[in-house]
């Protein structure tokens, strides 16, 4: 098997760092695009993203100290636990809580968390929507594993319960599986109530490309909550006519629309999921019969549907989107992630896209002031031992 490029740079770091240790291992998990069902996971409905090429690497060699040690290159920062204190931790409020929650949920799991140095470097640029912590989390159960095997969906898990319950964002289940599950070339489509998957080959005359509008409004974690929250009390006010409904997932267009006489928000919060589920299945077949028109226009579909009705986007987001639209060669375009900043994702024409690029950066940067980093996503295979 050919070597990752990255991973003798990583080893080379690891030594700087942990100069007495032994030859690490290295392990790699993806950050993320979603192209389609977005805020639908914690609603136990449809996503379809696909993992990227930008991903967190953890190298970990053995601490002969009874210590674990986290090094982050990115932070340029250190860190350290004494290995029977890790039960007891209570979250930091900052990076290192990605790794002291999965190394409390495999404690939990009955998994032994042996003493080492890790080494963690990540590509995926944080806040962008692009699922830098799932990333961490992934990479770094991994790397307390050790190669003692979990099965895929174990891992995932408890990634998710470690963010959950550790780093306290109730979030679903898409980011960490698809890091876990991704597969080169195509996107994954998650079922996430029984929380099977379908393999969905991305046709090979489009490009996918993350604008990242580099910016991050305070307003995104509270908001999300706030959003979990708004969905699960438009399901209470539409279990006294339809008692099965245990989730959004369950619910039907004529259902949302018997909440006209409720709140109007949370009409729209339903509006938003129950179409966005139908929208996934009806990409993933346009996606199968290679139709880019379609794949474009239900990107754009899913846009204002949380712009308008989910209300996550931010004018950031929807300049990049509006003028992504104007562009040629481009089939369509949509924020992808939590929202309120971060990435909009964009499906564009092989010969057009230099032209894309230049033309979205030079439009923000008239516009905000900022320069936009564009990344061009290649869906990549999970999570593993590089
Ligand atoms: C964040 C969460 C995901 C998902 C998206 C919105 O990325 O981590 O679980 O809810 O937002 O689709």
């Amino acid at each position: 098997m050919k070597e990752h490029p990255l991973k003798e740079r990583i080893i080379d770091g690891f030594r700087r760092i942990y100069p007495a240790s032994p030859k690490p291992r290295v392990f790699r998990a993806p950050g993320r695009v979603n192209l389609i069902g977005e805020h639908t996971d914690y609603n136990l409905g449809f996503v379809c993203p696909a993992a990227l090429e930008l991903a967190c690497f953890v190298a970990a060699a053995p601490n002969p100290a009874g210590r674990l040690r986290v090094y982050s290159e990115n932070r340029e920062e250190l860190r350290e636990w004494p290995v029977s204190d890790l039960p007891e931790c209570r979250p930091a409020g900052n990076w290192t809580d990605y790794a002291i929650g999965v190394a409390q949920q495999l404690l939990r799991a009955n998994h032994a968390i042996e003493a080492l140095d890790l080494y963690v470097f990540s590509t995926v640029p944080t806040g962008s929507g692009l699922s830098s912590s799932a990333a961490l989390e992934v990479s770094t159960a991994l790397a307390l594993l050790g190669g003692r095997a979990l099965a895929p969906l174990e891992l995932a898990l408890l990634a998710q319960r470690a963010e959950n319950e550790f780093v306290g964002m109730p979030c679903g289940i898409m980011d960490p599986y698809v890091s876990v599950f991704g597969r080169d070339l195509s996107a994954v489509k998650i079922d996430c109530r029984d929380l099977g998957n379908i393999i969905v080959p991305i046709p090979e005359s489009v490009e996918i490309l993350a604008v990242n509008s580099m910016v991050k409004h305070e307003l995104g974690q509270s908001a999300y909550r706030e959003r979990v929250r708004e969905c699960a009390s438009a399901v209470e006010a539409m279990r006294s006519r339809h008692p099965h409904v245990t989730t959004l997932r369950d619910a039907d267009l004529e259902m949302v629309h018997e909440l006209g006489s409720g709140p109007p928000a949370l009409l729209q919060r339903a509006r938003h999921v129950v179409s966005e589920n139908l929208r996934v299945n009806r990409w993933v077949e346009a996606a199968a019969a290679g139709d880019l028109a379609n794949m474009g226009a239900l990107f754009v579909e899913s846009h204002r549907s949380l712009q308008n009705d989910y209300q996550v986007s931010c004018p950031e987001l929807d300049f990049l989107v509006d003028t992504a639209l104007t562009l040629p060669g481009v089939w369509g375009a949509r924020m992808t992630g939590g929202g309120f900043g971060g990435c909009t994702v964009n499906l564009v024409e092989p010969r057009h896209v230099a032209a894309f690029r230049e033309g979205i950066a030079a439009a923000y940067r008239d516009r905000f002031g900022i320069v936009a980093e564009i990344h061009s996503c290649r869906p990549s295979a999970g999570a593993g031992e590089i």
